[in-house]
């Protein structure tokens, strides 16, 4: 089974479409959160990741937009930009946001896998280095966690002595790219596919990943969007300015 794997799309259509375009062949989508929240088209994404099917979890932005955490813990863009999310959503959309599952998710058809928003131990944790991996790798069950929530693409191998964290090695800055990781027997990975909509690892190319589970092997995808598309639907909808160009510098 070919996997695709998205996470932090942010409400970026032009972003989630290159993707989708870009995308070799898969057999589901499995959506590691923040559907919503940073970008202009809340109801465009949500429907477009309704129609594709496949499984979610939850993320921090569409609790917080659909009411069921509070945005203390927002920074003021970032708030700002879930209250008018808020004020946007159709009934409807909003229902479906509200209804994802909190992780850990794990799936019969995909066993030794878990898929979660930010950790297997608390799905608002942020998992940014090695030493933040090595506790929840060590407790879970499943020896692969796909995570997102940091929008940093990138993957943790931990063998019984050491964990190796590693992000892909482009060679471009602006062209479609694929790096593979052949995941390794009796290795714990967490994995994270990287940001569709809203990269923060310096690269400003849409991130997703697919995971063949026959082969075990991962493959991290870059590819170029119509960013000043996204930009501009953020000027004109009067979300705060930073939200747009941040885009550019994928920070
Ligand atoms: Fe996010």
């Amino acid at each position: 089974m070919h996997i695709l794997l998205l996470s932090d799309i942010h409400a970026n259509l032009e972003a989630l479409e290159a993707c989708l375009a870009a995308t070799p062949a898969y057999d589901r989508v499995i959506n590691l959160g923040d559907v919503v929240g940073y970008g202009a088209n809340p109801n465009e994404v949500t429907e477009r990741c309704r129609q594709l099917g496949g499984s979610w979890v939850r993320g921090n932005h569409d609790k917080a937009v659909c009411g069921l955490s509070d945005l203390e813990d927002f920074n003021p863009i970032a708030a700002e930009a879930a209250l008018w999310t808020r004020q946007v959503l159709t009934q409807e959309n909003f229902a479906w946001l509200r209804s994802l599952p909190q992780g850990p998710l794990q799936l019969d058809d995909i066993p030794g896998a878990q898929f979660v928003h930010g950790s297997p131990l608390d799905e608002d944790e942020y998992v940014i280095t090695a030493r933040d991996a090595v506790e929840p790798m060590l407790s879970s069950q499943p020896a692969l966690t796909f995570f997102g929530h940091t929008h940093l693409q990138g993957s943790f191998a931990l063998d019984s002595e050491q964990i190796e964290s590693r992000r892909p090695a482009y060679q471009t800055i602006g062209q479609s790219e694929t790096v593979a990781l052949p995941l390794q027997p009796g290795l714990r990975y967490m994995i994270n596919p990287g940001s569709v909509g809203q990269p923060r690892d310096g690269d400003w190319r849409a991130a997703f990943a697919l995971l063949d589970t026959e082969t075990q092997v991962l493959t991290f995808c870059r590819t170029p969007y119509d960013l000043k598309s996204a930009q501009d639907r953020i000027l004109d909808a009067g979300l705060p300015k930073r939200l747009a160009t941040r885009l550019a510098a994928g920070k």
